[in-house]
């Protein structure tokens, strides 16, 4: 079997699927890959050493889709919503496609997929067990996304992050506030604090408490309490108007007292929580700053600007999207790592083992034989229940 690996053609992306160090786990599982020229590039992987590894380099895109039972992309059409569709007419029926594919975005681009006949995958729906743990790409992007997000804060903060003790008197260090604190938040967290920074942070999810304060950061406390703050799944539950108003209401304060808030506070499938309002931001001195990682989904910011940095009232508030693109080397080196783990795992003695019934297989899939097969997404769109895939 092959995988065959496109260059990666979203304006700007600099990732790519497979990193050489991947090729010989997959030639153990009976894959071959073969490699679109230059797709590793950006990302600091040349073509030379992906030959040196086994892979096979072409020329032309087309033939990469030609050739490949499977195609492993960084963002597939449906999260790269630019140029993704040109890569449609070259699917070809029941091919494998894996990757990012924004699988609750729209139904129409979902739709597009089911009609080309290929089998995919979309990595957003991995299950988070313990399991999935080592192809689990969201955990994986969101860890860098976490790391980068501090260091851009701390970039455009007009303060000094730790605490300096010079013949020139003692700077007193910045205060980071982090809301949220999944993966991602937890990686902003430890950042943080590695670069002095006070730092605290909160989260509705109870179970965030012990994580945080395991970090060394304090964890703010709101007299506001969440119902069934988490699904099965560990994710956190969307709550209604209310709930977020106490807590705008309690989180004004603590806001104001920040030189930094990163605000990481996402609902899977759904729009981002709005926590800080304009009025809270009138509120922050000037010159503090606020990095929204919930840009994508409409942030947690009522001033954020999608894939923009703005300023208001002296507060610069950042709304950057895909910010592990801008540390490519090493988010490839994890995607292909989890993509490689994930292959392994639905590939057995040289044939794809598609068994249904298994959770990682059943959660990720999405379109299978011309249709939208994945239950969660049919649901989201209001699609009937599919008795043979239920
Ligand atoms: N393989 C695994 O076992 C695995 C992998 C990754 C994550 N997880 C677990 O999944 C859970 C979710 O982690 P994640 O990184 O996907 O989270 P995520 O990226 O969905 O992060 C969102 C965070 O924001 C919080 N949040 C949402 N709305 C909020 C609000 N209004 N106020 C305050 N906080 C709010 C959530 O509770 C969550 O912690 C965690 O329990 C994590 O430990 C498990």
């Amino acid at each position: 079997m092959i995988v065959g690996v496109p260059r990666e053609s979203y304006p700007g992306e600099r990732r790519v699927a497979l990193v050489p160090s991947v090729i010989p786990n997959l030639k153990k599982v009976g894959l071959d890959v073969i490699m679109e020229e230059n797709a590793g590039l950006e990302a600091g992987f040349p073509d030379a050493d992906y030959a040196t590894k086994g892979a096979k380099l072409l020329k032309d895109r087309g033939e990469v889709f030609r050739s490949a039972d499977i195609i492993a992309q960084v963002l597939c059409y449906g999260s790269n919503d630019k140029t993704g569709k040109a890569d449609v007419p070259l699917y070809r029926r029941d091919q494998i496609l894996i990757g990012f594919l924004r699988p609750l975005g729209t139904l129409e681009t979902i739709e597009d997929i089911a009609r080309a006949g290929v089998t995919s995958f979309a990595v957003e729906l991995m299950p988070r067990t313990t399991r999935a743990q080592s192809m689990d790409a969201l955990s994986s992007m969101g860890a860098i996304c976490g790391y980068k997000a501090v260091l851009v804060a701390a970039d455009t903060l007009p303060r000094l992050f730790p605490m300096l003790t010079t013949a020139a008197g003692t700077i007193t260090p910045a205060r980071v506030f982090i809301i949220g604190a999944g993966v991602t938040g937890l990686q902003a967290i430890a950042t943080a604090r590695r670069l002095g920074a006070v730092t605290s942070a909160y989260d509705m999810r109870p179970a965030a408490k012990e994580q945080v304060q395991s970090l060394g950061a304090r964890f703010v406390e709101l007299p506001v309490e969440a119902k069934d703050a988490q699904d099965a799944a560990g994710y956190a539950r969307a709550q209604d108007e209310s709930f977020y108003s106490r807590q705008r209401e309690l989180l004004t304060r603590v806001v104001a007292e920040n030189d930094v808030v990163i605000t990481a506070a996402v609902i899977p499938g759904k729009k981002s929580p709005v926590l800080i309002t304009r009025e809270m931001v009138a509120g922050m001195v000037p010159g503090s700053v606020i990095l929204d990682l919930a840009a994508e989904r409409g942030g947690n910011c009522e001033l954020t600007r999608m894939g923009e940095k703005v300023v208001e009232r002296g507060v610069t508030i950042i709304g950057w999207l895909n910010l592990a693109n801008s540390v490519p080397h090493d988010a490839s080196q994890m995607y292909a790592r989890n993509i490689t783990a994930f292959l392994a795992h639905i590939v057995k003695d040289r044939k794809p083992r598609l068994d249904v019934k298994d959770e990682i297989i059943q959660s990720t899939v999405v379109t299978r034989g011309g249709q939208v097969v994945n239950p969660r997404v049919r649901e989201f769109f209001q699609l009937p229940v599919l008795a043979a895939h239920s």
